[in-house]
């Protein structure tokens, strides 16, 4: 971020994660997985050989995610769908059947910090899509449903956020934290839900903010002085989705660098 003329990396090591104990073959549904943290958990799932359907209302990001998921040798499916859409929803899942019981979901799809419109519109497609996506998921799959990994923010959770981003943003991003302690208790444990609250992440959405002297003087308040990569995310999402993290429920994990803390 600092020197001029100084090339910005976009991403970090990508890593296998099978020894968390996922089965090969399996299946996961990542929600937002055109791009992003969403693209990124998706590579890593397949990296260790979950089968991912890759979900997101731009078909054609889907494609090419499902193509790279398959180039790591294992089957993905890319379905085009409004998360915050139910009819929509209903039919992704269906689409998603050929993939085998889906055992893991990851609610990523979200809409950006600063999205015009009404606070309840855009509540209603932060938060509400995360409920509609989860209790259909329940519905079809509730035997087979492991562990749901939902994305919160740092905001609202850790931060105001300031002028920096729209109210509806931490009031969903909290309302993600509280749904996700609801689902932790509410079925036995089975499947386990957390959350994840990511510090500002390169992702093609913040991108532009990249070079910004507003950016550098977020990057000097981060203990570890940099921003996230979207890898950074994927680990944390895999590790709370996988067998190895079967007796965390109910958790928000920051994956800020100690943003919050600082
Ligand atoms: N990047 C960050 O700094 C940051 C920080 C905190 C939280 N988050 C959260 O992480 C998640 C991913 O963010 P990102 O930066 O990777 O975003 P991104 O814009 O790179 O990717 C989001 C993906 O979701 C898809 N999407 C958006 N609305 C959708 C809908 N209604 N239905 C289906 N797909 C939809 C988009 O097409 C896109 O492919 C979001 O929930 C975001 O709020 C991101």
């Amino acid at each position: 971020m600092g020197d001029a003329g100084e090339k910005q990396q976009l991403h970090g090591p990508s890593y296998d994660m099978r020894a968390l104990g996922f089965v090969s073959g399996e299946t996961v549904v990542v929600t937002g997985a055109g791009s992003g943290i969403g693209k990124a958990t998706a590579l890593a799932a397949a990296r260790s050989g979950l089968n991912v359907a890759v979900w997101d209302i731009v078909g054609d990001s889907a494609v090419e995610t499902a193509r790279e998921a398959k180039d790591l040798g294992v089957e993905a499916l890319a379905v085009t769908v409004d998360v915050a859409d139910a009819a929509a929803v209903a039919d992704a899942w269906e689409g998603t059947l050929p993939l085998g019981a889906c055992r893991y979901l990851v609610n990523n799809a979200g809409p950006p910090s600063l999205a015009e419109g009404a606070f309840a519109d855009n509540l209603a497609i932060a938060l509400g899509s995360v409920e509609l996506v989860t209790s259909q998921w329940l519905a079809r799959c509730g035997e087979e449903a492991a562990s749901v990994v939902s994305l919160a923010s740092i905001a609202g959770n850790f931060q105001g956020g300031g002028r920096a981003i729209a109210p509806f943003y931490p009031a969903a991003k909290t309302g993600i934290v509280g749904y996700t302690r609801y689902l932790a208790t509410r079925y036995g444990g089975r499947p386990r839900a957390n959350a994840v609250a990511p510090g500002v992440t390169i992702t093609p959405r913040t991108a532009p903010m990249l070079g910004n002297p507003a950016t550098a003087e977020v990057v000097a308040r981060i203990p570890q002085g940099r921003l996230g990569y979207p890898e950074d995310l994927a680990s944390a999402i895999l590790f709370l989705l996988s067998p190895a993290a079967s007796y965390i429920n109910g958790v928000l994990l920051p994956v800020d660098g100690g943003a919050s803390l600082a």
